[in-house]
């Protein structure tokens, strides 16, 4: 049982604080694990980033502890484009790294919105959305969140009713995503789901660690959608729950 320090409501959006990264990231990879114990069918959307990797290997403990089926499908929310899946930093690559491998799961399931298998970029994202609907949508949808308040690759200023598009990168993301290239330049494009997609997820689990995240978490309270901070997008979703550490919640007043 990991305790938090601060649990608490603002409008519709849960908030639950945690002493340090590791705890936050234990609650969150207990919640998908129980997630998807109760919901074996249904879509599962997965992030990417350093914030998610303890949660991923979390989890993977989680499932060598108690095996469940793992049938499900699972969306990643986006991808670097001209990536294919081989790519060392694709967020393809990353998830089979520390999620798929690990657990033994299939190509299959996984969904990204750009793979380079396909002869165009709306090729794509139409076998995407076509695999979405399929799906019936996203059950329950994982999220980190850039300094800038980005989700996904929505930029600042994009829009709330943007669906699964191609995407420029902002120089704040790409500067923060610089570690994960050593050896060449940080891709300018990407394909992402969109924040209407996002949205349309039945819930929401948000996790913000450190310090950086903390002005993006700040805009949150604001209650009011702001497209210089995408992800103030969320919080009048029906179902949607912030974890944070105490570092990414020292602005929450
Ligand atoms: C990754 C993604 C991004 C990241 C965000 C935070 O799939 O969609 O929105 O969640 O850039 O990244 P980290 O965790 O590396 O700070």
């Amino acid at each position: 049982m990991i305790n938090d320090l601060f649990r608490f409501k603002m409008k519709a959006m849960k908030v639950m604080i945690f002493e340090s990264k590791i705890q936050a990231a234990q609650f969150t990879s207990q919640q998908i694990f129980n997630h998807i114990k109760s919901n074996p069918e249904e879509a599962i959307g997965l992030a990417t980033g350093a914030t998610m990797i303890p949660v991923y290997e979390e989890f993977v403990k989680l499932a060598q502890a108690e095996p469940i089926p793992l049938k499900n499908k699972y969306f990643l929310l986006d991808e670097y484009l001209g990536m294919n899946s081989l790519h060392p930093e694709s967020f393809r690559n990353y998830i089979r790294r520390y999620f798929q491998d690990p657990l033994h799961l299939q190509d299959d399931q996984f969904i990204a919105p750009y793979e380079g298998d396909f002869s165009s970029v709306e090729e794509s994202i139409l076998h995407y959305e076509t695999q979405l609907k399929s799906s019936h949508g996203i059950s329950l949808q994982l999220l980190g969140i850039g300094q800038n308040g980005h989700i996904g690759f929505n930029e600042p200023g994009s829009k709330i009713d943007s669906t699964v598009r191609r995407v420029f990168l902002t120089e704040s993301t790409r500067l923060a995503n610089k570690a994960q290239f050593p050896h060449e330049e940080v891709p300018r494009e990407a394909v992402t789901t969109g924040l209407s997609n996002i949205f349309k997820s039945k819930k929401i689990l948000l996790l913000a660690t450190g310090k950086s995240k903390a002005l993006a978490v700040e805009k949150l309270q604001d209650k009011m959608w702001d497209s210089d901070w995408p992800a103030t997008s969320l919080v009048h979703h029906h179902d949607f729950l912030l974890v944070l550490d105490k570092e990414a919640a020292e602005r929450i007043r």
